[in-house]
């Protein structure tokens, strides 16, 4: 996060507190642009005590407090994993987790983003692996590692049951680890908390990896829409997205149909 001139100049050693001011920059305006009467609640963004909308996703949030977000954010939809946040509830001990993008602030939480975590992630050619137990032993051997305290489980913002694919691994189950890890968007937040230091997201692309090149069944419909790109089927359609202007663009966009 970079301070934007608004908030340099609450700038202060000591904590202090902020009153709901008018927002004056662009992305604080809009936090208030659906709801302009929003009930005011009070968080602590990396110490310091802000004022902001009830209805704001911790991201927003951060925005609003007059601070510019140059890190840790991408899609602002909660499909790229990269906001990891970390905060913790009045009364209450433990550390939470979740994306800032997707996660609405509370009165008195306080909130702090996390950096970027190297996690070892194994180098393989996929065309020289077998979909088995003996993949995982040797790429990834960590897993067998796991003292199933579910902590993993308990830290997915997508809800997924972690331990469970982390176990598929240890079994060789390919499949089971490719249904259960399906929605991973590999924020991290499950590696962040585990014991046993296990890269549960690195582990659940290799397993969907194994089950696309080794176990998935051929896909007709597959093979038909690839031959219909390639005879530039939907050259046009593509041509009047990439020349649409953004508002029009993003109402086709949220309009679309979703196949079930
Ligand atoms: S947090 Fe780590 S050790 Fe605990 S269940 Fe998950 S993978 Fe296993
Ligand atoms: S499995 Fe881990 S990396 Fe994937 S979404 Fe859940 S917490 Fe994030
Ligand atoms: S910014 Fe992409 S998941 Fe939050």
């Amino acid at each position: 996060m970079s301070r934007t001139p608004q908030a340099k100049s609450r700038a202060g050693n000591k904590p202090q507190a902020v009153k709901p001011v008018a927002p004056k920059t662009r992305a604080a305006k809009a936090v208030l642009q659906d709801a302009p009467k929003a009930r005011m609640v009070t968080v602590y963004i990396m110490g310091k005590r802000h004022v902001v909308p009830e209805h704001a996703t911790i991201m927003r949030a951060i925005e609003y407090s007059g601070q510019q977000i140059i890190r840790g954010a991408g899609c602002r939809e909660g499909f790229c994993g990269a906001c990891g946040t970390i905060y913790r509830l009045p009364g209450d001990y433990k550390i939470h987790s979740g994306l800032a993008c997707t996660t609405l602030v509370q009165e008195g939480m306080s909130l702090t983003q996390i950096p970027a975590v190297p996690m070892e992630k194994a180098i393989y050619d996929i065309e020289k692996l077998s979909p088995d137990v003996d993949t995982f032993k040797r790429l990834y051997p960590v897993v067998f590692r796991c003292v199933a305290c579910n902590t993993c489980t308990k830290s997915c913002p997508q809800g997924i049951q972690v331990m469970d694919y982390i176990q598929a691994a240890k079994r060789g189950d390919v499949a089971s680890i490719m249904d259960i890890s399906f929605d991973c968007v590999a924020c991290g937040l499950c590696a962040l908390r585990c014991p046993a230091e296990i890269v549960q997201h690195k582990v659940g692309v290799l397993g969907r990896r194994l089950f696309g090149r080794y176990l998935a069944k051929e896909s007709k419909e597959l093979d038909t829409r690839i031959a219909e790109v390639q005879k530039g089927a939907f050259d046009k359609e593509y041509k009047s997205l990439m020349s649409m202007p953004k508002d029009k663009l993003s109402k086709t966009y949220y309009e679309r149909d979703i196949e079930p």
